[in-house]
């Protein structure tokens, strides 16, 4: 049996910090109000010449150092975005291009907060069918550019950032199961209502914002990310006990929380970076997986449990053995 295991992680946040006492200044809000409804204490803000490529590729530069392999090794690149810096060409093949590599597919995955289990999954099927045997996995946004920074609801939430994972094949787990779903009845529960081919005029232009209907993504948040983390361990056969660490995807302390207390664990076994990082949508996962790792926490061998919910609606779990 073929897995595809993790060899190296990295990240990369932009130097700009800015602290919910700094958002006071601009929105009717209060560090207070955020920090208990949310857990967010602060967020990384790209500069005005940062795209996703360039903080992706900081990331990637980390994650291939961190392997120790040899970036002509790489032969597969999936980048999770919801931010790309163009419409094409594609985030992977700016960040392939970058990294000074040729030839290998290059592509990315949109599916919002949960672009990089998307893209992971991915690149496990690749690896697993023998169709790659090193892939650069990363999930990079800058989602401060999708928001409206006159909404208090929204505002507040997110942040930017990029995580990226080096995959090689291994007879040793490795990736054990992935598990992607979606449902689009809930479009219009969260989104960014522009793009090319729908509102292109209005893009950029301040007229509109990312929008959301905050308790209706909680409630659903809630409710599937407990359900498909239940179903990913018992489809495995794996006991909740078993678990060493959830590296959930980083909305909201409490959408965390509750699907910790789904799978009776404490909240010591949770990867946080909610109150650092916000909302990085598809960079969150990569980027705490690799606080996790770098803090000595995360240990070889370890069976760890990542999950995202995010726009559309689209979520996924990954289980495996770090
Ligand atoms: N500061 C102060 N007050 C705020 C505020 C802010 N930043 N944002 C909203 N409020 C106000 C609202 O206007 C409302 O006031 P009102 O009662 O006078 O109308 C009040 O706080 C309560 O709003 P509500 O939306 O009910 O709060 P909530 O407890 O549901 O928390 C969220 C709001 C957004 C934090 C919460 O719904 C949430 O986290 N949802 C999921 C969001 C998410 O994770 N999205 C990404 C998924 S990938």
């Amino acid at each position: 049996m073929i897995y595809s295991r993790i060899e190296g992680t990295g990240r990369y946040l932009p130097s700009k910090v800015m602290t919910n006492f700094d958002l006071e200044k601009i929105v009717d809000t209060s560090d207070e109000w955020i920090r208990t409804r949310t857990g967010v204490e602060r967020r990384h803000i790209a500069a005005d010449d940062q795209a996703t490529s360039d903080i992706g590729f900081e990331a990637a530069k980390e994650a291939i150092k961190n392997a120790g392999i040899d970036k002509e090794d790489i032969d597969l690149i999936v980048v999770g975005t919801t931010t790309p810096d163009y419409v094409f060409p594609n985030v992977g093949t700016l960040i392939q291009d970058r990294l000074g590599i040729h030839g290998c597919p290059a592509f990315s995955v949109e599916a919002a907060c949960s672009g990089f289990v998307y893209a992971l999954s991915v690149a496990d099927k690749f690896i697993k069918t023998g169709g790659a045997k090193c892939a650069l996995v990363i999930g990079a946004e800058v989602m401060t550019r999708l928001i409206d920074w006159g909404d208090r609801n929204t505002c507040v939430l997110f942040g930017d950032g990029a995580g990226a994972v080096i995959l090689k094949p291994s007879s040793e787990a490795g990736i054990l199961d992935c598990n992607l779903g979606a449902d689009g009845k809930y479009k219009d529960l969260l989104l960014y209502p522009a793009g090319p081919s729908k509102n292109f005029h209005k893009m950029g232009t301040g007229e509109i914002g990312l929008e959301m209907s905050g308790n209706d993504v909680f409630r659903v948040a809630v409710k599937t990310l407990g359900n498909v983390a239940e179903e990913a361990l018992i489809a495995n056969n794996i006991d909740k006990q078993e678990l060493d660490w959830l590296v959930p995807h980083q909305a909201n302390l409490r959408i965390i929380q509750a699907t910790a207390k789904r799978l009776d664990l404490p909240i010591e076994k949770v990867i946080l970076t909610v109150q650092d990082h916000g909302n990085t949508s598809s960079a969150s996962i990569p980027m705490a997986l690799d606080v996790g790792i770098r803090d000595g926490r995360i240990q070889r061998g370890q069976l760890i449990l990542m999950e995202a919910f995010g726009g559309g609606f689209t979520w996924g779990t990954v289980l495996m053995r770090y």
